[in-house]
């Protein structure tokens, strides 16, 4: 038996009777997912009809742009309001001043042109960073002794977003980690009357081991070899300097900031959000998907409600949004 005054202040409360019910779980619930909440990265090939899956990422595919266009409008029928875009780019045009990247007739200029054309009203965000451009898979230009470069690179990075403007991106979100590269591209922007052209800002972006998927799916990793990315990367053991990127970010102009990888990190997320108050995000990497995706094919995990759970995660921990290769996925799942 319990010792009713032994015990404080059981039993006038008792946590479990708001959980009796659906009705009062669902009066108390205190984050919600939903379709508006996501954004889905897309992998975009050149070609004509051209679907190609990505082995590492079941259920993911590189689209040429007629397939991406089709896409968005599925996308948008379920309630998708926001696309990201990596290019796949032939290894035959990769350089080491990774001059691709700000080809006005590129292959990401050129899709920004038909999904604006074709499916307007869907939110086009543009990776800006180098690695799909560069020989040796860095997101900068390196120097002779190999290490990436920060100003010069700032500078490419520039040229690439104004690239991205011109062709009709909506948001811009530089994952690339250089010094400055906020601040660049802001006032380049401005320069040129971009005056609402938003800056997601991969604000805290770690040197993680989930990126080898995308990296596959993207075909760098053969470029980038045994080098890393932890000389731009942030050490997966910090979190205070996530604070004080994020800080800096703000303050060069970014409209809203991201996290990333996801789940590992959010600590980090939910430390951001509560010292800035900002638009904030996080992206559930390749890896992430990839792991689900594993487990769930094997059957050992359920896929919808594991899925459903992280995601929601990511909102308690105060992510406004979410980029996951489970976008398109988790919509159907929500609204079925
Ligand atoms: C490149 C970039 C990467 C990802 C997004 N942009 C890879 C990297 O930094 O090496 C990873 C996304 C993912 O793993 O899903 N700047």
């Amino acid at each position: 038996m319990v010792d009713h005054l032994e015990s404080g202040y059981y039993p006038s409360i008792r946590l479990r009777r708001m959980r009796a019910d659906s009705f009062s779980r669902a009066l108390m619930r205190e984050s919600t997912l939903r379709v508006d909440d996501l954004i889905q990265p897309l992998f975009v090939r050149e070609g004509n009809n051209k679907s190609e899956p990505i082995l590492s990422m079941p259920g993911i595919e590189r689209l040429s742009i007629d397939r991406i266009v089709r896409k968005c409008r599925d996308l948008q029928n379920l309630g998708i309001r926001s696309v990201v875009l990596f290019p796949v780019i032939p290894q035959e045009i990769k350089s080491d001043d990774a001059g691709q990247a700000w080809n006005p007739n590129g292959l990401v200029q050129r899709t920004i042109s038909a999904i604006k054309d074709k499916v307007p009203e869907i939110g086009v965000m543009t990776d800006v960073a180098l690695d799909p451009y560069t020989a040796n898979g860095q997101d900068g230009l390196v120097d002779d002794s190999g290490y990436v470069v920060n100003d010069l690179t700032v500078e490419a990075l520039i040229r690439q977003s104004l690239s991205h403007a011109r062709a009709g991106a909506d948001v811009v979100a530089p994952s690339d980690m250089m010094d400055g590269r906020i601040c660049g591209i802001r006032k380049a922007l401005e320069d040129e009357g971009f005056f609402n052209l938003r800056i997601l800002s991969y604000a805290a972006k770690y040197a993680s081991s989930l990126y080898g998927p995308f990296r596959d799916a993207v075909s760098s990793a053969s470029n980038l070899g045994e080098s890393t990315k932890d000389s731009y990367q942030m050490d997966p053991a910090n979190s205070e300097e996530a604070l004080r990127e994020t800080a800096l970010d703000i303050k060069e102009g970014a409209d809203m900031v991201m996290v990333k990888p996801g789940t590992p990190y959010l600590d980090v997320v939910w430390r951001i959000r509560e010292a800035f108050g900002m638009p904030t995000f996080a992206y559930q990497v390749s890896g992430e998907y990839a792991m689900l995706k594993a487990a769930s094919q094997n059957g050992w995990i359920d896929e919808q409600s594991v899925v459903l759970e992280t995601l929601l995660g990511f909102k308690r921990a105060g992510c406004h949004g979410v980029l996951t290769y489970f976008a398109e996925q988790a919509a159907q799942w929500l609204n079925p």
